[in-house]
């Protein structure tokens, strides 16, 4: 065995953590997992875990309920299309393969939703099969000890990093090397604080050696934040309140939230407001109106100013747009919402 899956192994036995994905080997389970934790940490992510598999302990669960079902269960991870994925591919596991997933990498990734990470990480894990997985943590850890100067959102920084994965893992335990790569980059070469003093790569890591362990991993392009303000308006009448359900596209398709106004430069509330009221014919004074505090929420891409203005009024809209619903208020926590929106009713919003 290559000493550094020798090392990388030796340190998972004593640091691994006891977690319910690394007691299985059903494919559904894995993927769960996976899907899950591409997208939060594993404190968070193992809750999720353990709620979907009580909603959906099979593909055919998952597959045969409903979007707004998945999308409500996935709440408050974010980033809705991996939910959305997540349902058509388990579709497609149950139409075409009668519930069985593919018995290996090469059948795993001609699955549409099913990306070379996920199809690695199924096929080691749940078949021990060689296939090594790459994700930020791994990129990190290679990247480091093995001083991989190329930029990683590069062309060569990529196939440098797949290279020397494809020579690391260890093939006659490819689960155990895979799991311990991930969990030394989630719990040891961590991104801002590693732990290099205790480290079993202290004499032999590049970065180490030259005090850079900070420039890895080198990437060229720096993401670009757009901001984006949406000012919302709750309507409260005294047995409903009016949601939309999120459109065609977008980081939120498929959700519910308030009507609203969206805009990429800072809105003139009290303007939004007068020409919402006008736009429903409600007088400022039949109503009780209160703004809330700004609510931010910062995405990859995007930092969203969010604020609601709660409209509490006896009067029906008279004129809602048609994607608006008018929904009994007792009804609204059935409903798959935004982040920032669960925060907000969470609150003193009522
Ligand atoms: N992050 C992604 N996959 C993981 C796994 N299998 N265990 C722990 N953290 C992970």
């Amino acid at each position: 065995m290559k000493d550094f899956s020798r090392k990388l192994i030796g340190w998972y036995e004593t640091h691994r953590r006891d977690l319910p994905w690394r007691q299985t080997t059903n494919p559904y389970h894995i993927w769960l997992s996976e899907v899950i934790l591409q997208q939060t940490r594993v404190d968070q992510g193992l809750s999720y875990y353990l709620k979907f598999l009580k909603l959906f302990p099979t593909v055919h669960d998952l597959a045969g309920s409903s979007e707004d079902q998945v999308l409500k269960a996935w709440q408050g991870l974010g980033y809705y299309s991996r939910a959305r994925n997540l349902h058509h591919t388990a579709q497609l596991v149950v139409e075409h393969g009668q519930g069985l997933f593919p018995m290996n990498y090469d059948g795993l990734i001609k699955l549409k939703g099913i990306g070379p990470y996920t199809a690695a990480a199924i096929a080691s894990f749940a078949y021990n099969e060689k296939k090594p997985v790459i994700d930020g943590n791994v990129v990190r850890v290679l990247s480091r000890i093995y001083g991989i100067e190329h930029a990683i959102d590069s062309k060569e920084g990529k196939n440098a990093i797949s290279q020397l994965a494809e020579e690391m893992i260890d093939p006659r335990n490819p689960a155990s090397y895979n799991q311990a790569i991930m969990e030394f980059g989630a719990l040891h070469c961590t991104p801002r604080l590693p732990q290099c003093d205790s480290c079993p790569f202290h004499s032999s890591c590049f970065a180490f050696a030259k005090k850079r362990v900070s420039d890895f991993p080198f990437k060229k392009k720096k993401t670009r934040v757009k901001n984006l303000w949406i000012t919302y308006f709750h309507i409260d009448e005294p047995r409903y309140v009016w949601i939309r359900k999120r459109g065609l596209d977008g980081i939120w398709k498929g959700l519910y939230d308030f009507p609203g106004i969206e805009s990429e430069s800072e809105p003139d509330l009290g303007l939004q407001l007068t020409e919402f009221l006008k736009s429903q014919a409600l007088k400022k004074r039949d109503c009780v109106i209160s703004s809330s505090e700004p609510y931010l929420h910062i995405l990859t891409h995007r930092r969203i100013h969010a604020r609601f203005i709660h409209i509490k009024t006896k009067s029906k809209m008279s004129n809602p747009l048609s994607d608006w619903i008018r929904i009994a208020k007792t009804n609204l926590s059935q409903y798959g919402v935004p982040r920032l929106v669960e925060k907000y009713l969470a609150g003193d919003s009522r």
